[in-house]
C-alpha cells in the first residue's frame, strides 16, 4: 500500500465518520422534536377538552336558586360591575351599558352603545333571561366569544343566584 492509497483508505474512512455523526446528529434532532411536538399538541388538547366538558356539566340552571337568593346579598355582588356599568334607571352608558331592566331585555338592548359584533349579531335573537345572563356572568368568553366584556366571571353560584335577584328588581 503506498501512501497515496493509504491517504485515499484514511480520507474515506473520515468521510464516513463525519456521515455517521451527521446522521446521527441528525435523528437526534429529528428524534428530540418528534416526541415535543407530540406531547405539546396532546397537552393542548386535553386541557381544552377537559375543560370545555367539565366546564359545561359544572353550570347548573340558575332557577331552583333564585328561590332562596337574597336581593341584598347581591347587590353587593353588583359592586363587581359599577366599575363599567351604571344601574340606574335612565342612566348613562359607561365601558359597559346601563343595565336598568335588563332582565327580558333584548341581547344589545342599548340603543346608542357601541356593542360588539358577536352580541349585536344577537340582537334580536332572544333577550337576557335569567338562565342567559346567569350564563354571561358565569363566564362571559364562554357565552359570547367576542364579547367587549372583560370580566372574569362569577364562579360562585350562590353569588350569582343572589346578583340575578338583585338584577331582576331593577325594573
Ligand atoms: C370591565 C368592564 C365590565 C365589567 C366589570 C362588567 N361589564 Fe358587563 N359589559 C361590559 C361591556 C364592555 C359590555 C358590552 C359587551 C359587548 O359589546 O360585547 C357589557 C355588557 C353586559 C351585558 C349585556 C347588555 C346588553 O345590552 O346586551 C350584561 C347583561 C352585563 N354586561 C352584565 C354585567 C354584570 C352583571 C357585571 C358584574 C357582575 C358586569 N357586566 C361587569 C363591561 C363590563
Amino acid at each position: 500500500m503506498n501512501s497515496f492509497e493509504f491517504n485515499k483508505i484514511a480520507a474515506s474512512v473520515l468521510v464516513a465518520l463525519l456521515v455517521a455523526m451527521a446522521g446521527s446528529l441528525l435523528s437526534d434532532t429529528l428524534f428530540h422534536s418528534h416526541p415535543l411536538e407530540k406531547n405539546v399538541i396532546q397537552i393542548d388538547l386535553g386541557a381544552t377538552n377537559n375543560s370545555a366538558s367539565t366546564e359545561k356539566k359544572e353550570l347548573q340552571p340558575i332557577t331552583p336558586l333564585l328561590a332562596s337568593a337574597d336581593p341584598e346579598k347581591g347587590k353587593i355582588v353588583a359592586k363587581k360591575c359599577l366599575q363599567c356599568h351604571n344601574f340606574d334607571k335612565g342612566g348613562p352608558n359607561l365601558t359597559g351599558p346601563n343595565l336598568w331592566g335588563i332582565i327580558g331585555n333584548q341581547f344589545a338592548h342599548a340603543a346608542g352603545f357601541a356593542y360588539s359584533q358577536d352580541l349585536k349579531d344577537k340582537h334580536g335573537k332572544g333577550t337576557w333571561d335569567v338562565e342567559e345572563i346567569n350564563k354571561f356572568v358565569h363566564k362571559p368568553r364562554d357565552f359570547i366569544p367576542g364579547t367587549k366584556m372583560s370580566f372574569v366571571g362569577i364562579a360562585d353560584d350562590k353569588d350569582r343566584a343572589d346578583l340575578i335577584a338583585y338584577l331582576t328588581t331593577l325594573k
